[in-house]
């Protein structure tokens, strides 16, 4: 199959026509991938702000058609529409029976970029090749376990669609799941890309009354007042906590890190009410540190703090809702993606994310 593949971080990623897929085994199904966006965490895959891991195939917010299903699926046919998720829960181990998905033993796909036993699936010339963040979409096919393939109504653009599997999970989720943002809620969103702005969305959806975005992009700040903000915050030229303080009077119920930058932690941390909430989406560098003092979040304010994983979603719930939220015309996907481009053109795709132009590129496999 035709496929793009990194071979080192830093170097520009090349296309392959000659890479070998496994077929499904049992409980898996076999998906043709027809767009799959890119977000900064293969972004950061390819310019070394993660661990390198290579070679890798990357992508993993993808939305196809199940091609053939293993053995003992019944649920999942040829032709079906669908979107991947990269966390599909198992449904048997600790944290799926205790009602969190999100932390299924199968997430550790993400970090491995392996299935559980220790295979991908993936290989060039008899080299096997990295699956990348759990699913390795950046490719004609894709095989995952069918929890990680969800239906979808076949009128549903996939082009669209395909936003779901990270950015709408991840900053719809952070919002509805991991926060539980209630009605009349005072938030707090630093960093405008495809999960900020997600955020936003889902903010909206739930019914908070103040939002308050940051960015240094004056474009993404129009985009998300459009998309419900209530207030922007330029960074680099206003003081965030002091804004966050004069529009609410206590500070925000809820901040979100959206930009991957360890520094604004603590800005969310300083900008949130006491036993206000701020929730860790973007992802730093692993050298990256967190300094916060601990008398302000223990002692005396009882603020906290939270890490977020896929918005601690169960996608098997999730992705369906955010379909039905998109039906109804409450989410907006179309806006997400400003950038429709061909497989060949990822190198310049990736240019444009670390430029910070347009919000989602997504790619046409
Ligand atoms: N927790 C998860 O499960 C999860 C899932 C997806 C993505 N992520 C991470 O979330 C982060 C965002 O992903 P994305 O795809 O939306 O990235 P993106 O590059 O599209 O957007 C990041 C945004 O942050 C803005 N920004 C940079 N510095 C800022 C500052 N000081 N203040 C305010 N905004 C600032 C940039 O201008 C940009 O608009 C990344 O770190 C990514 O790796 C985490
Ligand atoms: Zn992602
Ligand atoms: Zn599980």
């Amino acid at each position: 199959m035709r496929a793009a593949i990194l071979e080192q971080a830093g170097q520009p990623i090349v296309i392959h026509d000659d890479v070998d897929i496994i077929e499904p085994r049992a409980g898996e199904v076999r998906v043709a991938v027809k767009y799959c966006g890119i977000c900064h965490s293969d972004l950061s895959q390819v310019d070394g702000t993660f661990i390198p891991t290579e070679p890798i195939i990357l992508g993993h917010e993808a939305a196809g058609i199940v091609e053939s299903t293993g053995p003992g699926v019944n649920h999942l046919e040829a032709g079906d529409h669908v979107v991947l998720t990269p966390a599909p829960p198992c449904g048997l181990c600790y944290y799926c029976v205790r009602n969190e998905p999100q932390l299924c033993l199968n997430t550790h796909a993400v970090f491995t970029n392996t299935f559980a036993d220790g295979q991908t699936g993936l290989s060039r010339g008899g080299k096997s090749i990295l699956r990348g963040l759990g699913m390795a979409g950046f490719a004609e096919y894709v095989v995952t376990q069918a929890s990680g393939a969800v239906k979808i109504p076949a009128d549903v653009p996939l082009e669209h669609a395909c936003v779901i599997g990270c950015a709408m999970q991840t900053g719809v989720g952070a919002v509805f799941n991991t926060a539980k943002v209630e009605k009349g809620a005072s938030v707090l969103i630093m960093g405008l890309g495809g999960v900020g702005m997600a955020a936003v969305q889902g903010a909206r959806i739930s019914g908070a009354t103040t939002i308050i975005v940051s960015d240094p992009v004056a474009s993404r700040r129009e985009l998300a007042m459009r998309l419900g903000a209530t207030h922007c915050v330029d960074p680099h030229s206003e003081n965030l906590v002091e804004q966050c303080m004069l529009l609410t009077e206590v500070g925000v119920d809820y901040a979100f890190e959206t930009a991957g930058v360890a520094a604004l932690i603590s800005d969310g941390v300083n900008a949130t009410r006491s036993g206000g909430t701020t929730v860790c989406v973007g992802a730093p560098g692993l050298e990256a540190k967190l300094v916060i003092d601990p008398a302000v979040i223990f002692a005396s304010t009882e603020k906290k703090l939270c890490g977020c994983f896929l918005g601690s979603c169960n996608s098997l719930y999730e992705i369906p809702r955010l379909i039905r939220l998109y039906q109804a015309g409450v989410l907006d996907l179309a806006s997400m993606i400003s950038d429709v481009r061909p497989l060949e053109e990822i190198n310049q795709a990736m240019d444009d994310m670390k430029a910070a132009k347009g919000v989602r590129t997504v790619l046409q496999i």
